[in-house]
């Protein structure tokens, strides 16, 4: 049965009619590569995370340099929150979940992540922000991705592309899934964030069981999909809460929903390709060009 996708929050499309094409039958389906689970380890003042890439057993995935997973209901696994610190290079992008972070930087910008809301930073040549809970209590949750920038925009201004739920459309894509797009398109429906550089996906899947999800994606594109609630299948590999899974070459990706609710977030984008040198919160091509960036950072030049 072919269910023609429509958006059930008040997000607005693109504009004109809404045609989705479920997806083809594939000729290759993306295989597992790669399967794991992240390491529970803290960051910032003491915060509790899941780091899912950027750890020895995998240090990155062109263009993604890190993935981390929040998640508690325990104040003191988050209360202390990310302190003043500083980025070069790269962007951070957050999704929440549950909870609210507020979110300051050293340009004068200033906002409040709420639940459903993602923050895709462009930390460019440099910017010195904060992100602390904005909750004593409570359950907060959600993600951390830091993707890299090629070397002709490592310097380029700061910029902020934030957004609330009710701009990232939220897509019925075939019976029992659901899809919300904070980057990269479903048919005639596109997420609000746009990256030339890597022309990345990001999607939060919602599938019951037995729901099928089936998605085109650029051959060359590095493709990555993290459960963090129930289990799917892929192939004939069942993954489940927890588990990180690295798609091998195809052209398409196919997940079949195993729980009554599993929630995933897929996310592809195009790898850079360039070396790679990093230190801390500064992610550049050269070591030099780490010297640099501490001593701009040490001497206020951010
Ligand atoms: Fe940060």
């Amino acid at each position: 049965m072919s269910i023609q996708p429509s958006i059930h929050s008040n997000a607005s499309p693109s504009g004109g009619a809404f045609v989705c094409a479920p997806a083809a039958t594939p000729a290759r389906a993306r295989p597992i590569a790669r399967r794991l689970r992240g390491l529970a380890t803290s960051d910032g003042a003491g915060v509790s995370l899941t780091r899912v890439i950027g750890t020895n057993q995998l240090p990155a995935l062109d263009p993604f340099l890190m993935l981390d997973e929040f998640g508690s209901d325990t104040p003191g696994d988050y209360i202390a929150g990310f302190p003043s610190h500083p980025h070069r290079g790269f962007e951070t992008v957050t999704y929440m979940l549950d909870g609210r972070m507020r979110h300051k930087d050293n340009h004068g910008n200033e906002g409040l992540m709420t639940p459903g809301s993602v923050q895709w930073m462009t930390a460019g040549r440099g910017i010195v922000h904060s992100e602390m809970p904005e909750q004593e209590s409570g359950l907060m949750r959600g993600f951390q991705l830091w993707v890299n920038l090629p070397a002709k925009d490592k310097m380029c201004a700061p910029q902020y592309q934030e957004y609330g739920p009710e701009r990232i459309p939220d897509v019925i894509v075939s019976e029992g899934v659901s899809a919300k797009l904070i980057a990269g398109r479903i048919g005639d429906v596109s997420g609000p964030v746009s990256q030339p550089a890597t022309d990345p996906t990001y999607f939060d899947l919602s599938i019951a069981a037995g729901g099928r999800f089936g998605h085109a994606l650029p051959e060359g594109h590095n493709v990555f999909a993290y459960v963090y609630e129930g289990e799917v299948t892929v192939g004939n590999t069942t993954v489940g809460r927890g588990e990180l899974i690295v798609f091998g070459a195809g052209d398409s990706v196919q997940l079949t929903g195993r729980a009554p609710t599993s929630r995933l977030i897929l996310v592809a984008g195009r790898p850079i390709g360039e070396p790679v040198a990093r230190y801390g919160p500064f992610v550049m091509n050269t070591q030099d060009e780490l010297t640099q960036a501490v001593r701009d950072f040490q001497a206020g030049r951010f």
